[in-house]
């Protein structure tokens, strides 16, 4: 073993599903950024927190505004075009179209969901949490959706650190003694 810096600690845990987060600014145009410091938070309610590292990042802002946003899990096939969104960018500049990914409408918000996502979550905003550095956005799920044939269809885009990426391996099934 090496030692690891505390600050690279937490990078430990990962890789994590890359999503992309979708929310509404004032003007009703869609904002839709990469974000990978996902988690869920609890079952019930159903509750997942995105990690958003600025309080002036669109996501939070928007999101904490209209009281919604919706997570669209990046595929492997459209992850270049997802981490493109991640550019630094204004409200309305619309990255999602200048990189070739669509919309659709969601079932239970007003945000749309980006048509190309193979799994989304539709969140109402449970609560923000400020604990010094940056926030953690609750989303409560109010709506979900998923390709049949689990994660081999999904194919979810993996974020390690930076550039670095991962695609999922083969599944393996481990008995769990009661
Ligand atoms: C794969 C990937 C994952 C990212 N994950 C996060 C994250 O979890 N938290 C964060 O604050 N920024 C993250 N970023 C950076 C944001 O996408 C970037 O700051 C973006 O411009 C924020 O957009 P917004 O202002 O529209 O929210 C990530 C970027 C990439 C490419």
């Amino acid at each position: 073993m090496i030692d690891v810096s505390l600050s690279e600690s937490v990078r430990l845990i990962s890789p994590r599903v890359t999503v992309l987060i979708n929310t509404l600014d004032e003007n009703g145009e869609l904002n839709s950024s990469p974000y990978s410091w996902v988690f869920p938070l609890g079952y019930n309610p159903p509750l997942i927190g995105v990690c958003i590292g600025g309080k002036n990042k669109l996501s939070y802002v928007n999101s904490k505004r209209t009281g919604e946003f919706v997570a669209c899990v990046v595929s492997s096939n459209f992850g270049q075009q997802a981490v493109n969104c991640g550019q630094s960018h204004r409200s309305g500049d619309k990255l999602w179209e200048k990189n070739g990914l669509s919309l659709e409408k969601s079932v239970k918000v007003g945000t749309p969901r980006i048509k190309e996502a193979k799994a989304v979550l539709e969140c109402e905003v449970f609560t923000v949490l400020e604990y010094g550095g940056p926030q953690l956005l609750v989303g409560k799920v109010v709506h979900a959706e998923a390709e049949e044939g689990g994660l081999d269809q999904i194919n979810p885009l993996l974020h390690h650190t930076g550039e670095k990426f991962r695609t999922i391996g083969q599944e393996i099934i481990l008995q769990r003694k009661k």
